[in-house]
């Protein structure tokens, strides 16, 4: 489903998904209700203070086609991948995944004392790209810069740039924009969105209002996201309680979009010949720089090999 071109801002209520062994999670693009916003395939937010929720995690599963974003904000995540990469991924931390071609990995939320915090985005590949060399990119907390947007606003760069200083993820093909914006009690800032691309916002505290210049003001509460269509800006603001969301933006590929669980391709074709690649084994074709499975059972893990 793609948005209506009239101005103003969409609120989309979270579905309850269990995904992977069994993580509950809060599913609020990639649903029967809003199945995408080009380029963006899905958007997961498996955020639970209750172990239970999220500790089967996401065993060992194919990608074909498409990228992830893994942004974690408390607690931690294991993972491991065809590549040759593992870690864990803690507060502050992303990591990007481009699946190209196919890749193979388990993303593993770990006890901790700290609730999970922690969402995940697929982003669209181009055509050209779907059957590319599959990439990898960690980055670390430290390396986020965090800008100000204004009195009482600061944003972390995670992609694209903001006041000439530039997000450490780069090389994605719809030059996305991925910052994680804090308001302080009752401030406000104005987003700027280039001509034609998709932006969302995703408020994961308190209440945000958004307006585009010729729209209403909108409200959305923590764990929805708002759509923002047909609008060059848009005008975030808080009450007393303060709030905080992602920003999302990035241009979309006007291309046809065959899913199928971990598979986005163009055609069904395309799916069928990943299905039969599982199958035969030829799935995999990047060769991993190590045993991806010497991971299994390390207890001291750095932040990613990649
Ligand atoms: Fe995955």
């Amino acid at each position: 489903m793609n948005a209506k071109q009239q101005s103003g801002v969409l609120v989309i209520q979270p579905q309850h998904v269990l995904e992977g062994a069994g993580v509950r999670l809060q599913r609020s693009l990639g649903t029967p209700h809003f199945s995408y916003l080009d380029p963006f395939l899905l958007f997961d937010d498996f955020s639970s203070p209750n172990t239970d929720d999220y500790v089967r995690g996401f065993p060992w599963h194919p990608h074909r086609g498409i990228e992830t974003v893994t942004y974690i904000l408390s607690g931690q995540v294991r993972h491991l991948d065809s590549l040759g990469n593992g870690g864990t991924l803690g507060a502050g931390e992303v990591q990007w995944m481009s699946s190209g071609s196919g890749i193979m990995h388990e993303e593993m939320p770990q006890p901790t004392s700290e609730p999970l915090v922690g969402f995940q985005l697929w982003v669209n590949l181009p055509a050209r790209e779907k059957m590319s060399t599959p990439r990898y990119q960690n980055i670390p907390a430290h390396s986020i810069p965090t800008v100000s947007l204004g009195s009482g606003v600061t944003a972390r760069i995670v992609a694209g740039t903001l006041g000439g200083v530039r997000g450490p993820v780069t090389d994605i093909a719809v030059s996305p924009t991925y910052w994680d914006i804090a308001l302080e009690a009752g401030a406000a800032a104005v987003l700027s969105i280039s001509p034609g691309d998709s932006a969302f916002a995703y408020v994961f505290q308190g209440d945000i209002d958004l307006q585009t210049p010729e729209g209403m003001a909108t409200r959305a509460a923590a764990r929805c996201l708002a759509v923002v269509q047909a609008a060059q800006e848009v005008r975030l603001a808080t009450d007393s309680k303060g709030g905080r969301l992602l920003w999302v933006a990035g241009t979309p590929l006007h291309e046809p979009i065959a899913r199928y669980g971990p598979f986005v391709m163009n055609t069904r074709e395309e799916i069928q010949q990943a299905l039969t690649d599982l199958q035969q084994g030829t799935f995999i074709r990047a060769q991993p720089r190590s045993d991806p499975r010497q991971w299994y059972g390390a207890r001291e893990e750095s932040g990613g090999a990649g």
